[in-house]
């Protein structure tokens, strides 16, 4: 590993100095500083600074994203989706190697536009800098990034903002780890109506392929006194549907002493006046329990909805893959999810191409598509990431090969999804609406319960709203209906 005389990857023993709430009030400090060398910048240049906060990957990351532009708005930067803005930060992933690849072509293209102005200030955030490598590569090709900052430290933008609005030259601040977790810090939503809650960081799950608990480091829990009165305030605040955020959410609590459980946690947001609908993200196969699926089938506003990933259908390569699940446990899980709630809408994410896997693997995957019967489901290939047990393994299958078990497991998840998407056809469901539609200003989009999205004639005026709507026409993973 690179020494950087600026990286300092060992704070663990400082954070653990830090105490939580302290810290809470001087990044409020910070805020006020950032505000007044805003108001500066803006006083040379006749109008407000600008802010362009670009998200890749997962829903962690968006709900970073909001924390980000929480500190800038408070600051007194305006948000623009324009990447022309005085600061453009990337909010990075890493799970895979094109989302890497990406990356590294549009900051090419962040350098030609500093080049013209070159007061713009470029930042890159997220999981893809919490390697070293990376670090390395960014100061060697794109020297004009002016600060590079992690996952643990992100409570901290703050104190950060202020250091890009003084300092000259590459600010680098990225830890390997950190065991607080700060609260309180000025959020800004995507959408008033609906919020991720995160209720845990981090993960122990060690799956051979992922790197994920390499860049955001051990699991930790939040108190559930802190998700409780963050749910309550956004509650009042106008918010009706969560999504309690997680690498595997089925292991909250583990490792606070005296702390509630996942399905416990669920009974308590469930009490929160003004929440209609309560979502989760990510449940992992290995320790879904009992006690959560009884408080699912008994809930009036946890979502008929779960993402159950099962990465593949061959209980050879799981065992590889360090899943601590066979295909006939999954199967048998899926059984009993669909005896307790017959309306569930079930979800996965697979991976094609695991080193190892061969196509009769790939036979097991398509079948456990059609048996699981999901309503969708999202698939990849495999793509080799440095440091994980996996990425010493050999593949025994050509590219070609992979590329044909691809398509077929995704002609099956599509199969599936069009089939089991139209058991709702012609039925009135409840649907939220979230957006007007992209494609079509006369419509608006929402969502069922159960996370199938449906488009129906209508205008902004209804965002937010429950509305309950006539599923007309089935397009294979979506409706389009019509407002009863
Ligand atoms: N290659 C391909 N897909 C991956 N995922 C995680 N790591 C990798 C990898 N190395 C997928 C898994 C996970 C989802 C978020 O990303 O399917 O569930
Ligand atoms: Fe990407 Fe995973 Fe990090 Fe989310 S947690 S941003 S998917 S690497």
């Amino acid at each position: 590993m690179h020494a950087f005389r600026d990286v300092d990857y060992d704070r663990y023993t400082i954070t653990k100095e830090y105490d939580p709430e302290v810290e809470t009030v001087r990044q409020r400090d910070m805020i006020e500083r950032a505000a007044s060398l805003a108001k500066e910048r803006e006083e040379k240049l006749g109008r407000r600074m600008s802010a362009c906060v670009v998200t890749f990957g997962c829903q962690m990351n968006a709900r970073d994203s909001e924390k980000i532009s929480g500190v800038l708005i408070s600051s007194g930067i305006e948000l623009v989706d324009d990447e022309n803005a005085d600061i453009v930060i990337y909010n990075t992933c890493t799970v895979r190697d094109n989302a890497n690849q990406r990356v590294y072509g549009r900051l090419g293209n962040l350098g030609v536009m500093k080049k013209k102005h070159p007061d713009k200030k470029i930042v890159l955030c997220g999981c893809m800098v919490q390697e070293a490598a990376v670090i390395e590569k960014i100061r060697q090709t794109y020297p004009f990034v002016d600060m590079i900052f992690g996952t643990h430290n992100i409570y901290k933008f703050p104190e950060l903002l202020v250091r890009l609005l003084e300092e000259d030259g590459m600010i680098v601040d990225v830890w390997k780890k950190t065991d607080s977790v700060v609260e309180n810090l000025p959020t800004l939503r995507k959408y008033p109506f609906k919020s991720g809650v995160n209720i845990m960081f981090g993960c122990d799950n060690f799956c051979s392929y992922c790197i994920v608990p390499y860049v955001r480091g051990r699991e930790r829990s939040r108190k559930s006194s802190e998700i409780l009165e963050e749910v309550r305030r956004l509650a009042d605040s106008g918010v009706s549907e969560v999504m309690l955020l997680g690498q595997n959410v089925n292991s909250y609590g583990r490792g606070l002493e005296g702390e509630l459980n996942f399905p416990g946690l669920l009974r308590e947001v469930e009490k929160t006046e003004g929440i209609r609908r309560i979502r989760f993200m990510t449940s992992h196969p290995k320790d879904l329990s009992d006690e959560l699926i009884e408080v699912m089938a008994e809930s009036s506003k946890i979502c008929s909805h779960l993402h159950l990933p099962v990465q593949s259908g061959s209980s050879r390569v799981l065992e590889m893959m360090n899943r601590k699940y066979t295909r006939e446990s999954y199967l048998k899980l899926v059984s009993k999810l669909r005896a307790a709630m017959p309306e569930l809408s079930i979800t996965t994410d697979i991976i094609v191409g695991f080193p190892g896997e061969e196509p009769a693997d790939i036979d097991e995957t398509v079948s456990l598509v059609h048996e699981a019967a999901y309503d969708n489901a999202f698939t990849f290939i495999y793509s080799k990431r440095a440091g994980t047990p996996a990425s010493n393994y050999e593949s025994k299958m050509s590219e070609e090969e992979i590329g044909e078990g691809f398509n077929r497991v995704l002609a099956a998840v599509q199969e599936e999804a069009r089939k089991n998407v139209s058991r709702f056809a012609g039925r009135t469901m409840e649907v939220l609406v979230e957006d007007v539609n992209d494609k079509d200003k006369e419509y608006v989009t929402g969502r069922l319960s159960g996370n199938v999205l449906v488009h129906f004639k209508g205008d902004a005026s209804l965002i937010g709203s429950y509305l309950q709507v006539k599923l007309c026409e089935n397009k294979g993973f979506y409706y389009i209906g019509e407002r009863v």
